[in-house]
């Protein structure tokens, strides 16, 4: 049994205050087992299976931990430890992953939060505010092409029109799956959280690229995020038999995706020379019918994912792109439909909290990086509604996404407990 910790009544925002680096880790790796497959892959695709389970432990975790837990109608998770008056601070990330994917993106936020707030608890700190580890629900695209779902319902960030063109790979609407929920046209409006119960945001997560691990440094400050536009653009040609169909009297589909592919790549490319406007273009995934080797593709439809930190930069690439597949499919006479996904814009996060989290760094002598995020995160919806923060902690290799995502144990630890004291002088703080 640990010994019990000091009451912290008498310093209210001690540094001393340390989380338990054995639970963090147990219950990441708990977490972790949930979807696992093959060569230590996690597949947790939102409103799955295995997705929800993970869903539940978390709320197991919160209970046992003693925090009032409360889940919103479309699965957010918010775990309170009461204090004091006034709006929260809250800090989280999200559970489910892509396809694949490993065991660090997002859980490390969510169960890092958890710690942080259970070591409160238990350390029966005064709290000036009251403080939630939270759990937003789908911040992966990767079933839906809708990135950040549960957080920007919060935030009241999703118009139903948004979610019309969301089909995951079964054919199985977003639409569809929210209205099993409950979840209406009409009762958006009811899952966004009153932006004056929030105080602040901060998310830890794993930094998913390679610039914390090269200058050496242990912790990343997010100023920014960079923010999508994402487009399914699909041709329709004539399937037809690959031996008789001459090739001057083909309408092959997959031939004019595989050109607009090619120019994603270019576009993409010649725009990211541009430091403060520098552009991302995926094709991530890819639709063909019938996709047999003896027919000619008569359909394929691809989806596009169009990121920059500069709003004006993406959108400049995103209507290029639109006009190549248009020029495309008329070269070829064949039918295009572009439908757009969402567009967001890119966000800056919250100065003071900025400065809270280097001045931790600075006086634990912890060598930090200011730096943008590349990658998308339920931080920039919250921005929205409320000051955010985002500590990054080193991916291995950059690599995310990927079974081969990796942090290592200390690093996770440390980014807990810088999260740990950000959440107490932010709690503590007058804003
Ligand atoms: C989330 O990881 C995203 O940026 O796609
Ligand atoms: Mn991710
Ligand atoms: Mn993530």
């Amino acid at each position: 049994m640990p010994s019990p910790r000091p009451k912290e009544k008498a310093r209210p925002f001690s540094e001393r205050l340390t989380i338990n680096q054995e639970r963090l880790l147990a219950d990441l790796n708990a977490i972790s087992r949930i979807g696992i497959g093959d060569r230590g892959s996690v597949t947790r695709l939102v409103f799955s299976v295995t997705e929800l389970r993970s869903r539940q432990l978390l709320v197991h975790l919160m209970t046992q931990a003693g925090l009032k837990v409360q889940v919103d109608r479309i699965g957010n998770i918010f775990g309170r430890l009461e204090g004091g008056s006034g709006p929260a601070v809250l800090a989280g990330s999200h559970l489910d992953s892509v396809v694949h994917g490993g065991k660090f993106d997002g859980p490390v936020g969510v169960i890092g939060a958890l710690e942080a707030v259970r070591t409160l608890k238990e350390a029966d700190v005064a709290l000036p505010c009251p403080v939630e580890a939270v759990c937003f629900v789908g911040e992966e695209s990767s079933r839906f092409g809708f990135s950040t779902l549960g957080s920007s319902l919060v935030a009241g960030q999703v118009k139903m029109k948004d979610l019309t063109n969301a089909v995951d790979a079964r054919g199985t609407k977003l639409e569809d799956v929210l209205a099993g929920l409950g979840v209406y046209r009409d009762s958006l409006p009811a899952l966004k959280r009153d932006p004056k119960s929030i105080k602040a945001y901060l998310e830890l997560h794993i930094e998913q690229g390679p610039v914390l691990e090269a200058k050496k440094k242990k912790i990343g400050v997010v100023t920014a995020i960079a923010a999508p536009t994402r487009l399914r653009v699909v041709f329709t040609g004539q399937a037809d038999h690959s031996g008789t169909t001459p090739m001057e009297m083909r309408k092959d589909a997959l031939a004019a995706a595989a050109h607009l592919i090619a120019y994603v790549e270019v576009i993409a490319r010649a725009n990211s020379a541009m430091e403060k406007g520098r552009v991302v273009g995926t094709v991530g995934a890819i639709k063909i019918d019938p996709g047999v080797i003896n027919a000619i593709p008569g359909k394929a439809e691809l989806s596009i994912d169009i990121r920059s930190i500069s709003g004006k930069a993406k959108e400049r690439v995103a209507r290029a792109v639109e006009a190549r597949a248009r020029e495309i499919a008329t070269a070829r006479e064949m039918k295009v439909d572009i439908l757009p996904i969402r567009s967001e814009e890119p966000v800056d996060l919250d100065e003071g909290l900025i400065h809270v989290i280097e001045e931790i760094c600075q006086e634990k002598k912890i060598a930090y990086e200011v730096m943008p995020s590349g990658a998308g995160h339920d931080a920039m919806q919250i921005a929205k509604i409320a000051p955010a923060g985002m500590i990054f902690v080193p991916s291995k290799k950059g690599i995310s996404h990927s079974p081969l995502e990796w942090t290592d144990p200390e690093e996770i630890c440390l980014g807990a407990q810088i999260l740990l004291e950000t959440i107490l002088r932010v709690a503590h703080e007058a804003r």
